[in-house]
């Protein structure tokens, strides 16, 4: 290969957009200023990829992994620098100048490229095949027409033919020059022991299977006779590992992301009736049942897949297993069955796009509904043991479920539909989901201590490291884990307080609808005592005590006093201005002019020094505040408050916390209130642990408990609703 030139690979970093480049690969939500999505790199359920598109730049904070969008394509596909660069290259109809490539130059090739190279080569063989030879024509085409594929689904799908001869392939890719040994690395072509090479595809219809991002990775060849297997597909390679590709995605990414949705089906011919009826959101796993690398894939693209099931009643039991693998991954699974008799491509078929759509539509089932009715087929009322074991199939369905809202939606409406308590129901799923955790959160505690040192909590450490030198009482009291994992949240919220507090947050009316100002502490302190809360770090108790003591005894006297020293410094400003302007200025017009700018700067300083007044505030007292716990905490919170603020003078339009107040106080109370829940909901866990193993527990008990749990994740669910919505809309 040759070197790409230096002003080509300099147009190519100057166009290649990062949103876009990611966009092909990951599905990407609008986030504050960027992007985020699920990071393509590792498995995970709650996006931690975020694109910049003002800094062309990607990165996922939870592995590390990302850069530009060159680093981006090379670390997803593998591909080396060059070949980076002409991915981009041919993404944006870069124009790069090659030479036809000599033996040694091919040779040099990585072997990846040359598969990709040999599979394009026969993508096209198979291609002309189909439409510019006889056989190809009256076989292959005429097959496919009969089918009811239409030309342009056929060029769509890239769809082919092989022709019935041993080395129709093989001849012309060695005409071509290509090498035999990627022939038989791809597995296009098969060498017997003896040395022979012949064509794997002999006299079939030939489906080209597509990478995401376009590759053509493999081949499967449908057969056109009866007696032999139906379908011949290319081995698994360096390029084609099957268990992480859909067929089908890289036609279907666009149309997934925009309906939210991806329908999913079994085979081929499922995919191209589907499109062809304009139903383009579809995808297959090519008959084998789904892996976790799929799975994976999927997510990628959205959260909701419907999942298409022929009417054979044998093939949907088989499959029920793949689905409890995608509800584990977090997906939303509906599922549609088909009339008796049809597949996905035949009911395609034989129907309008417009009555496809209705009849999925129509026939959405949730799964869990779905996997009872389906198990509950032919189960007696009264076969106690049957029904037992059929509970049993559809409570480990629901203990799979990440989310707590939707696992309780599906324990009522599976004890609903087999007609027995919901409590039982739940005190099953409880069990089976507890073993689950059990397992989840020692690989957790493993991760955990792995990345531990990575960790920076917000708040600064230094006061605690000397409390802890100087005060053994804290000392012990650090060994309490609820307050260890509690009082990073409280020092953050005391910090925006130390810093803010005074600034105002907004205004209300008060019932003779005076305005009343809303201060940063006022609001703070109404959300913790409206819930009933303290903070429980004694020091960060004592400091915010102070500071509200301060807001409540002497603000209204020295902001008073304050603002009485600026109108003052603010009417000798605009008077010596005023005898300036007439002093040296004669026309009326330019008069008037002046003294409009003289009254705007005046009221510009009025209002920086009453900001800073209100920004100082607090800070200023308990900085120096005799109480050495104070002093030392307030020292600590405080300071990087400054480098913004100059940070903020000096490019006027770096957003600091301080524009960010009506977005950042709400949150970070919030976040508080959220890790307290998560504590109570620590020491349920732990109790209902507890009462579950023990033998005589009372059920009574257990379901309290349980009641208890529910409660508490359903506020954590809408906390996380109101986060994610100011997440999303910071200036709302
Ligand atoms: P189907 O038998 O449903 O095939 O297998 P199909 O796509 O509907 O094809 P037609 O309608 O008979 O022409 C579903 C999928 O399972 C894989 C293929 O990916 C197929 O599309 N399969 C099936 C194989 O790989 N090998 C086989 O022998 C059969
Ligand atoms: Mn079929």
């Amino acid at each position: 290969m040759k070197k790409i030139d230096r002003e080509t690979v300099q147009r190519i970093l100057d166009t290649a957009d990062i949103v876009d480049v990611v966009s092909d690969f990951v599905s990407l939500k609008r986030r504050g200023s960027g992007y985020i999505g699920l990071c393509p790199f590792h498995n995970e359920r709650t996006p931690s990829f975020s694109v910049s598109k003002s800094k062309n730049f990607c990165k996922c904070f939870s592995c590390g992994k990302g850069g530009s969008p060159v680093n981006f394509i090379m670390e997803h596909e593998q591909m080396s620098y060059q070949e980076a660069l002409r991915y981009l290259a041919n993404k944006y109809n870069i124009e790069i100048k090659e030479h036809e490539m000599s033996d040694a130059e091919r040779e040099r090739e990585s072997e990846r490229a040359s598969m990709l190279a040999v599979n394009e080569m026969a993508l096209k063989h198979f291609e002309h095949n189909l439409t510019a030879t006889e056989d190809g024509r009256n076989i292959g085409l005429t097959y496919f027409l009969d089918r009811g594929i239409n030309e342009a689904s056929v060029k769509k799908f890239h769809l082919g033919y092989a022709l019935e001869r041993n080395d129709a392939l093989l001849r012309d890719a060695t005409q071509k020059g290509y090498n035999v040994d990627y022939l038989v690395k791809t597995g296009l072509c098969i060498r017997t022991d003896t040395g022979r090479v012949y064509d794997r595809f002999k006299g079939r219809v030939i489906f080209p299977v597509f990478s995401v991002s376009g590759k053509v990775i493999a081949f499967g060849g449908r057969t056109l006779k009866k007696d032999v297997a139906k379908y011949v597909n290319s081995p698994e390679s360096e390029i084609y590992k099957k268990s992480h590709e859909l067929y089908g995605l890289y036609q279907a990414k666009q149309a997934i992301v925009k309906h939210a949705k991806c329908i999913l089906v079994e085979g081929y011919m499922d995919v191209i009736s589907m499109h062809q009826s304009g139903i383009e959101n579809v995808v297959a796993s090519s008959g084998t049942s789904l892996t976790e690398g799929q799975i994976r894939l999927i997510h990628r693209f959205t959260e909701d897949v419907t999942v298409i099931y022929d009417g054979d009643a044998a093939g949907i039991k088989a499959s029920l297993r793949g689905i409890d693998m995608l509800l584990a991954e977090g997906l939303n699974i509906k599922v549609v069955l088909l009339p008796d008799g049809d597949d996905p491509d035949s009911f395609a078929q034989k129907h309008t796009s417009s009555e496809l759509e209705a009849y999925i539509a129509a026939h959405e089932t949730d799964f869990i509904r779905f996997k009872t009715d389906i198990l509950l087929q032919g189960v007696a009322m009264n076969d106690p043991i049957s029904r037992a074991r059929v509970i049993n199939d559809i409570v480990q369905s629901i203990a799979v479920i990440p989310n707590q809202v939707m696992r309780n939606i599906y324990i009522t409406e599976c004890a609903r539909s087999l007609g027995i308590d919901e409590r039982i129901v739940a005190l099953e799923v409880t069990r089976q989901s507890m073993a689950q955790a059990e397992k989840a959160s020692v690989k957790a505690q493993k991760d955990a201590a792995r990345q531990s040192l990575d960790d920076v909590p917000a708040p600064p450490k230094k006061a605690e490291e000397t409390a802890q030198e100087t005060s053994p009482a804290i000392t012990v009291e650090s060994t309490n884990p609820e307050l260890e994992f509690i009082r990073p949240f409280e020092r953050r919220l005391l910090q925006y307080v130390l810093r803010y507090g005074m600034m105002q947050l907004a205004e209300e009316y008060d019932d003779a609808d005076n305005a009343v100002t809303i201060y940063v502490i006022d609001f703070v302190e109404s959300e913790l005592s409206g819930d009933g809360i303290q903070f429980a770090d004694p020091v960060v108790l004592k400091t915010f005590t102070e500071a509200l003591n301060l807001r409540r005894t002497s603000w209204e006297a020295d902001f008073a006093a304050n603002e009485a020293r600026l109108l003052e410094e603010r009417s000798r400003y605009i008077a010596d201005g005023e005898a300036e302007i007439r002093r040296s200025d004669s026309d009326l017009a330019t008069i008037q002019r002046h003294e409009k700018e003289l009254a705007e700067k005046a009221d510009a300083i009025y209002f920086e020094h009453q900001r800073q007044f209100a920004s100082a505030y607090i800070e200023k007292v308990l900085c120096s505040h005799l109480d050495d716990d104070i002093r030392l905490l307030s020292l600590d919170l405080v300071p990087e408050k400054h480098v913004l603020s100059k940070v903020h003078t000096k490019f006027s339009k770096v957003e600091t916390d301080e524009d960010r107040l009506a977005e950042i106080i709400p949150r970070t109370v919030y976040e508080l209130k959220d890790a307290l829940l998560e504590c109570r909901l620590r020491r349920i866990r732990a109790e209902l642990k507890n009462s579950v193993s023990t033998a005589g527990a009372s059920p009574d008990h257990i379901m309290t408990l349980m009641q208890e749990m529910n409660e508490v994740q359903h506020l954590r669910g809408e906390f996380a609703k109101y986060l994610g919505e100011r997440i999303l809309n910071p200036r709302k």
